[in-house]
């Protein structure tokens, strides 16, 4: 079987965790688009990893583990996230490939995405400041880049080094007054970058193919959540990249029909970090409630997060544009001892009823949630391992997400553990 794992809302719905049970299975997991703005934690007995470019499947000592041609690799985070494994002795010697032609992040991307943000103001985005969009933009634009392959040829990288950063100094200088930075120290950490990360890089494409030949089974790793998507999601508070699987083929060049499984991941609430609409969001005692309990505080930068009761109409969206067959719902337990629980069933814009998510910031903005209220639930969840014995106002409220969103959820979680998961097929 391949599987393609996505988030369903505006990201850190436990992708992670999914994406480390199904890689039990899996002979290669695939990162295939996105950058070091995603933060997977996988818990693994006593160790917590929290992971950014890696893709999940890397705490498995046998899983070979991709990084294609839609990610934006930043090999600062990558040579760190290198050595935190290797320092609990998880090796990735021969199972990390890293694609040639997939851009690179250099520190002028981060300052830039910092500087932009800055000069916003109260109009910012709210990016992870990890130099994503810069480096995208780049990509785009075709003329100011470097790629992993890159990196193989000193010479032409120092020449090309000295254009983009003399190009980055006048915008820079221009827009934002700010200081310029050397080419030199730049072209020095390349070849850093290279010494390290280049006996990983090959053409992925071409591996994926001849495993997929082969027989291997694949799981494609989404990154961020389906809202968060550059062209389907909340935009312009979105990332730079497609993070629906829409994303997928084009992130690795291995078509879709060759995903058997699409699944998403969602929680049991909404969160959500960095500005943007929100219907269901609750700035309240119970949104404090739910982000205590979930700690629903950022993997990446530490922010805390939105947080909401379940909003069924932006999942449902994310189930539609992404063929989602079938749903991996994280975080049950965070809800326990809430006397009562909402689902936003519906939107009201301008007095009309809707149910179809409205992917355009002037029409979301004016969205009021349509909620449902059930009741909630006191008991712990942690320790349980099978669905007839949660509470049934829990197996209620996990039935009628089910309805709602129109797929069947196949994986309860009830804690960050491998071990705290209900599996219901
Ligand atoms: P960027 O991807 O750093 O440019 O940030 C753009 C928006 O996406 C911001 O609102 C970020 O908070 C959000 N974002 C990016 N990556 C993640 C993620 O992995 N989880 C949740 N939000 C994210």
């Amino acid at each position: 079987m391949n599987y393609c794992v996505v988030g369903l809302q505006w990201g850190d719905e436990g992708k992670g965790k999914v994406v480390d049970i199904l890689a039990e299975h899996s002979d290669i997991v695939v990162r295939y688009g996105g950058g070091a703005n995603a933060g997977h934690t996988v818990i693994v007995g006593d160790s917590r990893f929290a992971l950014h470019l890696l893709p999940s499947g890397s705490v498995r000592p046998d899983t070979i583990c991709v990084i294609s041609n839609g990610v934006v690799v930043d090999p600062d985070v990558l040579i760190k996230g290198i050595n935190t494994l290797a320092e609990k002795d998880i090796s990735l010697d021969g199972r990390l490939l890293i694609s040639e032609n997939a851009h690179v992040v250099l520190d002028y991307h981060k300052q830039e995405d910092q500087l932009r943000e800055e000069s916003l103001a109260k109009n910012k985005l709210g990016t992870t400041i990890r130099g994503i969009g810069p480096c995208y933009a780049d990509k785009v634009g075709r003329s100011y880049t470097v790629r992993m392959g890159d990196l193989r040829d000193t010479e032409a990288l120092e020449a090309k080094l000295q254009t983009i950063v003399a190009y980055k100094n006048k915008i820079f200088a221009a827009l934002y007054n700010a200081e310029s930075i050397g080419a030199d120290e730049i072209f020095e950490k390349c070849k850093i970058y290279a010494a390290k990360l280049l006996p990983f890089t090959i053409d992925t494409t071409e591996f994926l193919h001849k495993s997929i030949a082969g027989g291997k089974s694949i799981l494609f790793e989404g990154a961020q959540g389906s809202l968060l998507d550059l062209d389907h999601g909340t935009f312009p508070f979105v990332t730079s990249s497609n993070s629906t699987s829409l994303g997928m083929p084009a992130g690795c060049g291995v078509p879709a029909k060759f995903v058997d499984k699409f699944i998403g991941v969602i929680k049991a609430y909404t969160t959500r970090v960095g500005a943007g609409p929100f219907p269901a969001e609750q700035d309240n005692e119970t949104g404090q409630y739910i982000r205590d309990k979930g700690n629903e505080y950022g993997t990446t930068t530490g922010r805390p997060r939105r947080c909401g009761w379940f909003d069924a109409v932006a999942v449902a969206y994310g189930v539609t544009i992404g063929g989602i067959d079938e749903v991996a719902l994280m975080h049950l337990d965070t809800l326990s001892g809430l006397e009562e629980l909402k689902i936003c069933k519906a939107y009201k814009i301008n007095g009309e009823e809707t149910t179809f998510f409205p992917a355009n910031e002037a029409r979301l903005s004016l969205a009021k949630p349509v909620y449902e209220t059930v009741p909630g639930w006191s008991e712990d969840l942690t320790e349980v391992n099978d669905f007839q014995d949660l509470p049934v106002d829990a197996q209620n409220y996990v039935r009628r997400i089910e309805e709602l969103i129109g797929k069947p959820i196949t994986f309860v979680g009830v804690g960050p553990k491998r071990s705290q998961t209900i599996f219901r097929q």
